[in-house]
């Protein structure tokens, strides 16, 4: 996939203009706060339909004005796409694909395929649970929608279970309801959680291998928090997860009606990262940690292209001027496999073809 323009109206610090793109490596150059992150914030939004860093609609409209849009011209395998999104003051979006409206956002999802880095995606490794099942889920619905419509689902049903669970109700009152909705979210958590596990098999030997060419020493362990019930029988993997959960949610039902929430299922589920056999959240260094988050993102990139069957377009914001010389080539040597678009405050010391971008108070230069 290839981006061959955006074009920005009041959006952030852009007031108009048009951008475009070549293949392989885009340096996007420019001094602090020129508009490099908010170039790369609108083909987020573009291809997830909210911003990276989780700021509403309306505080993405340029000061003063009353809309802000997006227009972003792209080729993929199918042919050119093209998408824009305009943003309004009461928080509506309008977006159309190839200029037809389209009015959900998981219709928009899976079009424009990206891989974001910041240096805010280390939370992806040091922070809470709930960063890496954002990673697991935002990386997965990119290439499967069933995935997604389980997500919505699954969030669904927790919230229904969640308020008997909470409810002011007698006991058997709630034992009651609750095995009306239990099965539901067992079906549906069986679901997701096999997908999940299937998502990290094909990403643990991709990442395990970039992280060994990056860092040349160190071994990377990833493991998903549910394991799957010891047993010879692989035909009805499906079954026996909810048979393994439905026991599970058994032995828990008097803690979660005294606890008033769900205790159990994918919603609670993480990640774990090892390095040389330490959980990298407890032992690992910042720069260890760094490593491992931006490994993620290159096998991302492998995993969804065996899945769509071309690379998606890889957004680095900020990643150079944290890694020593040695592994800013290493990356970059990555980089050119696909269309990168690197945001820097200066051009790095490189051997590789790129096209160079300067950006200057919301404007090219
Ligand atoms: N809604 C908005 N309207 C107008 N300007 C905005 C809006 N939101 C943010 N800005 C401004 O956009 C400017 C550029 O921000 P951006 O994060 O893109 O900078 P940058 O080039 O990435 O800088 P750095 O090198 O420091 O990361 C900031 O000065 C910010 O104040
Ligand atoms: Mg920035």
């Amino acid at each position: 996939m290839e981006i061959n323009s955006v074009k920005l109206n009041n959006f952030r610090n852009y007031a108009a203009g048009e951008i475009n793109f070549l293949p392989g490596v885009n340096f996007i150059v420019g001094q602090n706060a020129q508009g490099k992150t908010n170039l790369l914030e609108s083909i987020y939004l573009v291809s997830v339909g909210k911003s990276p860093k989780n700021s509403k609609d309306k505080q993405i409209i340029k000061f003063g004005e009353e809309r802000a849009r997006v227009e972003i011209v792209f080729n993929t395998l199918a042919g050119r796409k093209n998408i824009s999104i305009i943003l309004d003051k009461q928080n509506k979006k309008f977006i159309k694909i190839n200029n037809l409206n389209i009015l959900k956002l998981t219709e928009l999802v899976g079009n424009l395929s990206v891989v974001y880095f910041s240096p805010d995606e280390l939370k992806l490794v040091k922070e809470v649970p709930e960063d890496r099942r954002n990673f697991l889920d935002i990386s997965i619905s990119q290439f499967d929608k069933v995935y997604l419509y389980n997500l919505i689902k699954y969030n669904k049903i927790l919230k229904q279970r969640n308020t008997i669970l909470k409810g002011n109700f007698s006991y058997n009152s709630k034992v009651e309801q609750l095995s009306l909705f239990t099965p539901q979210l067992i079906s549906t958590a069986a679901d997701i959680i096999l997908t999940r596990l299937k998502f990290v098999e094909k990403l643990t030997p991709i990442a395990k291998d970039i992280h060994t060419q990056i860092t040349q020493t160190e071994t990377l362990d990833i493991s998903y928090s549910y394991t799957l019930p010891n047993t010879s029988e692989t035909s009805n993997l499906k079954q026996l997860v909810v048979d393994d959960l439905t026991k599970q949610f058994a032995s828990i039902l008097d803690k979660e009606i005294e606890l008033g929430y769900t205790c159990l299922g994918p919603h609670r589920d993480d990640l774990i990262f090892k390095i040389n056999n330490l959980d990298c959240r407890q032992f690992c260094s910042q720069g260890q940690q760094r490593t491992v988050a931006l490994v993620l993102k290159l096998s991302l990139m492998e995993v969804i292209k065996k899945e769509i069957k071309e690379y998606p377009i890889l957004l680095l914001d900020d990643v150079l001027s944290e890694l020593d010389d040695s592994r800013q080539n290493r990356l970059l040597n990555f980089c050119t496999n696909y269309q990168t678009l690197i945001t820097c405050t200066a051009l790095p010391q490189t051997d590789i073809n790129y096209n160079k971008i300067s950006i200057s108070n919301g404007k090219i230069v």
